[in-house]
């Protein structure tokens, strides 16, 4: 009978290997007879096809052998009954989101794409002046896929900006921003791993290396103050900001978003990790996601599914897609 044990998957992120919680396979000899070969890469191409299926991501290439390599030292009988149980398992089980968190990208960094934050700017300003003319005093966005939390701290730091530009905040003498009431400042951060969301909600980010502060401009320095407790590499995000912030789990091949009614919806560097139906399926949650009249921003070579939802409005050499009023 085959001895199991624990296996760790490891995840490359952030250029530091971390391990996530590990599957129970039994751990054997790798094949060695063609015919096993053979079934082994069968059994990868099957898995392979069942992330896509799950996840929405493309499997490529380089995926699949990565895929391999993780898998290499489980036993071909091991390997065959685990993906049969795991074929059974939803989507969203543990089991599923520790395998798909070894194969995602958590590359980010604050303040990515500053042309297009130049743009936000403009919207950001638009809707608040179009939020308070309606008695909403609400400002909503999502960071979707938004990694280790970076972006959904940018688009918070960004709005508690514009409401102090347009007089509905007020500068804190500790470098925080205050809303007026009734204003309400609220961002929502989605992303299928959980290790990258557990991140993002400690709020602690390194100076260290290739940093996430590295295209920071210096006048939003004052949001990281350096994170009590922690090596002096360390900042954590202000607490002025995070309280207009939240994370949660997320699949953007969901059959509904998170929640509804979003001012502006963010979706940079996802899209291009997930296949084309995924692609489609993940741009409907989008729009259902955002209110009429509300902005959707996406990454710099993703495409416009729906176009005929929109109308594209073009500034500082990006382009953010507007909801159009339903009729
Ligand atoms: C490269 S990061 C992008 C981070 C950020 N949006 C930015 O542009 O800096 C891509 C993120 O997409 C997430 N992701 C991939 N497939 C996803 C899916 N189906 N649902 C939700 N998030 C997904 C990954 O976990 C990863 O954190």
């Amino acid at each position: 009978m085959a001895q199991t044990r624990c296996i760790q998957l490891q995840a490359r992120r952030n250029d530091a290997d971390r391990c996530v919680p590990a599957l129970t396979l039994a751990r054997g000899a790798a094949a060695a007879e063609p015919e096993a070969a053979d079934r082994r890469r069968l059994l990868l191409r099957q898995l392979a096809a069942d992330v896509e299926r799950v996840s929405g991501i493309a499997v490529t290439a380089m995926l699949e052998a990565k895929l391999a390599r993780v898998l290499a030292s489980v036993a071909l009988p091991e390997l065959a009954s685990w993906t049969g149980r795991l074929r059974a398992l939803p989507g969203d089980d543990p089991e599923w989101l520790s395998l798909i968190e070894t194969l995602t990208v958590h590359e980010t960094f604050f303040h990515r794409d500053g042309s297009q934050l130049d743009l936000l700017r403009h919207i950001l300003r638009e809707a608040i002046a179009g939020a308070a003319s309606a008695g909403r005093y609400r400002l909503r966005l999502w960071s979707a896929g938004c990694a280790t939390g970076e972006e959904a701290y940018t688009l918070a730091i960004l709005s508690l900006r514009a409401l102090v530009e347009t007089g509905f905040a007020d500068e804190m003498r500790d470098g925080g921003v205050a809303c007026r009431a009734p204003w309400q400042v609220d961002v929502l951060g989605t992303d299928i791993s959980r290790l990258a969301l557990a991140q993002a909600s400690a709020a602690v980010y390194s100076t260290e290396g290739l940093s996430p502060f590295r295209d920071l401009p210096p006048t939003l320095r004052r949001f990281f103050p350096a994170a009590a407790g922690r090596s002096a590499a360390a900042r954590s995000v202000h607490s002025s900001v995070i309280r207009h912030v939240r994370f949660r789990q997320f699949n953007l091949i969901a059959a509904a978003p998170p929640d509804i009614g979003f001012d502006i919806v963010l979706c940079r560097n996802v899209l291009i990790y997930l296949t084309e139906p995924a692609r489609h399926t993940a741009q409907s949650v989008l729009r259902q996601a955002l209110r009429p009249g509300g902005y959707l921003l996406l990454g710099p070579t993703d495409f416009l599914a729906e176009p005929s939802a929109y109308t594209a409005r073009w500034d500082s050499g990006s382009v953010a897609y507007r909801l159009k009023q339903q009729r």
